[in-house]
């Protein structure tokens, strides 16, 4: 079993790694930014794949891989999981209907609410304790669906009709402009202190640091929030004008590793 993920805050590659983790202990996981990554889905018959919900869609760079590598898939089992702060609607099925598309074998999708990555939004920010019940609490789903799978129960979790059109219409139609292209809207603020630590983190290669001066995008972000949430001083934004709170998984995981 061969697990792969884009993950800007760690929530998704957790979630992958716990489900590959407790399915098959000699599974192997992976950035889906990999080098690898393509020779590795050639060599396993069995893939999960792991996103963050955006807008109640996959990330563009996950759709676009998929497409990119529409060869692959033909006869794979697939298992999709979606990450979420709040609500997804058929996030899972965003992905699985390309993977259809281009002849895998798509077996189920878990839907996982996990902490919010938006680092610059008020709107769905927690407190610590309660982020850290939320990954408790998708660590039970996730260990109560392994149990199931084991015994070849699959959960379809936003895979059928109700959650396509739960998904397109509380959100994915609204947000389409956000959704349909890369973005060119990150921010980098004067705060920035040149370390570089963000263009060595971008899975897109958005962000050129010469060193001389703060980075350039190059039109490429697809709004991973990984930068953000790790940036030193706060320097980047996306879609809010300040930061309000820098997450990642590891912040609220300590108790529960
Ligand atoms: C650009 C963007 C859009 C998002 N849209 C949604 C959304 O529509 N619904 C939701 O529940 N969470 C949304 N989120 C929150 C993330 O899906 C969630 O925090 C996810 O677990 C992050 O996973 P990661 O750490 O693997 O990137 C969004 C996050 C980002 C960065
Ligand atoms: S991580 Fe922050 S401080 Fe470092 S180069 Fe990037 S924007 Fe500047
Ligand atoms: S620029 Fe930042 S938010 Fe955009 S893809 Fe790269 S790491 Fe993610």
């Amino acid at each position: 079993m061969l697990g792969i993920y884009l993950s800007g805050t760690g929530n998704s590659k957790h979630c992958v790694e716990r489900f590959v983790g407790l399915l098959d202990e000699k599974g192997k996981t992976f950035p889906i930014e990999t080098e690898t990554v393509v020779d590795e889905i050639r060599k396993n018959d069995f893939i999960v794949v792991g996103y963050p919900t955006q807008f109640s869609n996959a990330p563009l760079m996950v759709r676009d891989f998929i497409r990119e590598h529409a060869g692959l898939w033909r006869g794979k089992k697939v298992f999709c999981i979606n990450t979420m702060g709040a609500f997804s609607g058929d996030g899972t099925g965003c992905t699985a209907r390309l993977f259809k598309k281009y002849g895998a074998n798509v077996l189920g999708g878990l839907q996982i609410k996990m902490p919010d990555s938006v680092c610059d939004s008020k709107l769905l920010k927690k407190s610590f304790e309660a982020n850290q019940k939320i990954i408790k609490q998708a660590d039970e789903k996730i260990e109560k669906w392994v149990e199931k799978i084991k015994e070849g129960i699959y959960p379809e979790e936003g895979l059928n009709l109700l959650n396509h059109i739960s998904g397109l219409m509380g959100q994915r139609v609204w947000y389409l402009k956000k959704t349909e292209h890369y973005s060119d809207k990150l921010k980098i603020s004067d705060a920035c202190i040149k370390c570089g630590l963000c263009q060595r983190q971008c899975p897109m290669n958005n962000l050129v640091h010469t060193g001389q001066d703060k980075p350039k995008q190059l039109g490429r972000c697809t709004m991973c929030y990984r930068c953000i949430s790790h940036c030193p001083v706060q320097a980047i934004t996306l879609i809010g004008k300040s930061v309000v709170e820098q997450t990642t998984y590891e912040k609220f995981a300590s108790d529960n590793t």
